[in-house]
């Protein structure tokens, strides 16, 4: 993309130049570029329609009036294939929609645009201009606009959404409907009023909780570094997490173990936000893991970053969902376990904190063994 700040063209493919420029979104770095491009300008005029084609970096084909490629730039020969010069561009595109579009614009001489997408050899969304090549050259250049990341956000977005709605429906759902009882059927049944009035605080301090916890991860979207100045003491951190979350593992039988070894260990890092990733991890550890009895909480130092590990001797989680546990509001379906009152938020909340602090999260799980979370972060200094 480097040459296009100095490319001045001639006027015949000026055109193309124009809305190739445009189509690819870059015509304001052209103009934000002015003073650069005011270097040998004069020796680069009357550059060719293949010589900009070709320093694009979406793929880009020229044809003739008969649809016979006669140039492919190096993008569309990665993304497409060869192109053998001289054949006919349907012998490659053979989709309708590419076929009405060139036919379209080779009949009308006018820019036109289509949507187009491939599923072999992977699946890919694109948006497709033609558009003549300046007047009189017969030439018509064809370009691909890769629409699959834009379209891959907008999807996890929408997912975003929809989950999130869904997750506070229910509740919300639950509610309503002890409401509409309370005033019906149980008006004057204290018994059942008091059980009814228990669930419907969990219910809100459920979406008190997800509320939360979403706010929690847009607050970490915003500010995607720490402020690496600040540092904590990892052990006397730990020492706290597992202090705090005590009484809730005594609760499910579940004794915590410390293996911290000698010394101190200082990660630059914020308090609040690692103390966040530990409690989830061991919490998770005693909620998912609670049949193992025990979980193990142990720092260890490799060359260049400390491990912390949170081992428990529960269920394990299956391979095909380790990489998707991290994912908003993933969760396993446990047999056995009752509907988990958890969130599905803590681990991408985990895994984001952890990106802020350049550090990264790793899973090992046996099915019916147990499960080791390792929080890698980078060592500053130990003392
Ligand atoms: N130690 C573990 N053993 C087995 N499964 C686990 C373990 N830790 C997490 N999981 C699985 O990963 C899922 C996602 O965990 P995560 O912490 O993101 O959400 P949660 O615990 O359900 O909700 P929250 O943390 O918001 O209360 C859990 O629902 C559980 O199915
Ligand atoms: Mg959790």
């Amino acid at each position: 993309m480097q040459q296009m700040q100095d490319i001045v063209v001639s006027d015949r493919s000026e055109t193309f130049l124009e809305q190739a420029l445009g189509l690819l979104g870059l015509r304001s770095g052209k103009s934000q570029n002015a003073g650069a491009a005011s270097g040998p300008t004069g020796e680069s005029a009357g550059y060719s329609a293949v010589d900009l084609a070709a320093a694009l970096d979406d793929p880009v084909l020229l044809i003739d009036p008969l649809a016979n490629v006669t140039f492919a730039n190096s993008s569309a020969t990665q993304a497409f294939g060869t192109f053998t010069l001289g054949r006919s561009l349907f012998l490659r595109f053979r989709a309708p929609e590419i076929r009405e579009l060139v036919e379209g614009v080779l009949a009308s001489g006018q820019t036109a645009y289509c949507e187009f997408a491939e599923r072999l050899p992977i699946e890919r969304a694109y948006k497709v201009f033609a558009a003549p090549v300046g007047a009189g050259t017969s030439l018509f250049a064809v370009v691909f606009k890769d629409q699959s990341e834009t379209r891959r956000i907008d999807r996890m977005r929408a997912d975003f959404i929809a989950n999130a709605s869904h997750e506070l429906r229910t509740p919300l759902a639950s509610i309503s409907g002890f409401i509409e009882t309370l005033r019906g059927p149980a008006r004057n049944d204290p018994k059942a009023q008091a059980q009814f009035l228990d669930i419907m605080q969990a219910q809100t301090a459920r979406m008190a909780r997800l509320i939360d916890d979403l706010l929690s991860l847009s607050r970490l979207e915003m500010k995607s570094r720490i402020d690496p100045a600040r540092t904590v003491d990892l052990k006397a951190l730990l020492d706290r997490v597992v202090d705090t979350l005590t009484p809730m593992a005594t609760e499910v039988s579940i004794i915590i173990e410390r293996r911290f070894g000698a010394g101190r260990i200082i990660v630059a890092g914020d308090a609040d936000e690692l103390t966040q990733v530990f409690e989830n991890l061991i919490e998770n550890a005693c909620k998912y893991g609670q049949s193992g009895g025990r979980v193990i909480v142990s720092i260890e130092l490799a060359s260049d970053e400390v491990q912390i590990s949170i081992t428990d001797f529960g269920p394990g989680i299956a391979d095909e969902h380790i990489p998707r546990v991290t994912e908003r509001f993933y969760r396993v379906e446990q047999d056995g376990v009752p509907a988990q009152k958890g969130t599905g938020l803590g681990l991408a909340i985990v895994k984001h904190i952890l990106t802020r602090h350049g550090g990264r999260l790793s899973i090992r799980s046996k099915i019916g063994e147990g499960t080791t979370f390792t929080v890698h972060l980078p060592h500053q200094d130990k003392s």
